[in-house]
């Protein structure tokens, strides 16, 4: 049986988030710079957007630019936000043929004026877009989201548009970048390392965790299935017994 057909479609995740690591491995392995592994990279991204669209996930959210990769050596941040410009431009038509919505997450503020204004541009494009939603999580951090959530919160506070029994979980939610956006139910890591490297710290809570070896240019959709396979076999009992289920 093919890995499609062991997919129960009635059971697709309707959030899938993948922090896609490795491209720098997969490039040094084949004696290359670490911006031909991220080059190579966005055919992965092709494929896990194509599987995603096609299962009937409604949300796709990819780690592609943390607060901390701002770190990097500048010839590596610079190639990133270039191949940023250029995927988007390369991407257009096919966004719109699939129709997938784009959206971003993090600190967008902080991204070069041109890539600023292309992602703009893509998500008032493909805004009309139903199928797939789309989220680049780009100049992201989970606890920059968390910590500017809490400044809105307690300026409404001491403005006096918000009293402190009306704070919950569910209000904070609304306060993060992924307002509106259900919690992912999987989340795929590639590249074996075994960690959230800030990642979407508060909308995990209760996320299934999927971690594989492949290396990110690696990934192809038979990979995806395999993630989404795996999610299907786990019990998500979010704090009940199985019998109650
Ligand atoms: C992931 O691949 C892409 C980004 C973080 C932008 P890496 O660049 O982290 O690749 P490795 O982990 O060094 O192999
Ligand atoms: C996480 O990968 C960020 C992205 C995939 C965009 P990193 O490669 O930056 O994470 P660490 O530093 O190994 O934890
Ligand atoms: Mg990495």
């Amino acid at each position: 049986m093919s890995l499609i057909d062991q997919i129960d479609k009635a059971k697709v995740p309707e959030h899938v988030a993948i922090i896609m690591d490795g491209n720098g491995r997969w490039a040094q392995q084949r004696g290359n710079q670490r911006i031909f592994g991220h080059r190579n990279g966005v055919k992965a991204v092709r494929a896990a957007t194509e599987a995603a669209g096609e299962l009937g996930v409604k949300y796709l959210t990819l780690y592609a630019f943390s607060t901390e990769n701002w770190s990097r050596p500048k010839s590596e941040v610079d190639a990133l936000m270039s191949l940023l410009v250029d995927t988007i431009n390369s991407e257009m038509e096919t966004l719109l043929k699939n129709d997938i919505r784009i959206l971003t997450i993090g600190d967008i503020g902080m991204l070069p004026s041109d890539v600023q204004l292309k992602l703009s541009e893509v998500i008032k494009q493909t805004s009309h877009c139903k199928t797939l939603t789309a989220i680049l999580a780009l100049s992201y951090g989970s606890r920059l989201e968390i910590t500017e959530a809490i400044k809105k919160l307690i300026a409404e506070h001491q403005n006096g548009k918000l009293s402190l029994d009306q704070i919950t979980p569910e209000l904070f939610s609304s306060y993060l970048y992924t307002a509106g956006i259900p919690d992912p139910a999987l989340l795929i890591r590639t590249s074996g390392e075994i960690r959230l490297s800030n990642f979407l710290l508060w909308q995990l809570a209760y996320t299934e965790l999927y971690f594989t070896p492949v290396l990110w240019p690696d990934f192809t959709k038979e990979e995806f299935y395999k993630a989404v396979i795996e999610y299907q076999k786990r019990e998500r009992r979010f704090g009940k017994t199985s019998q109650q289920l």
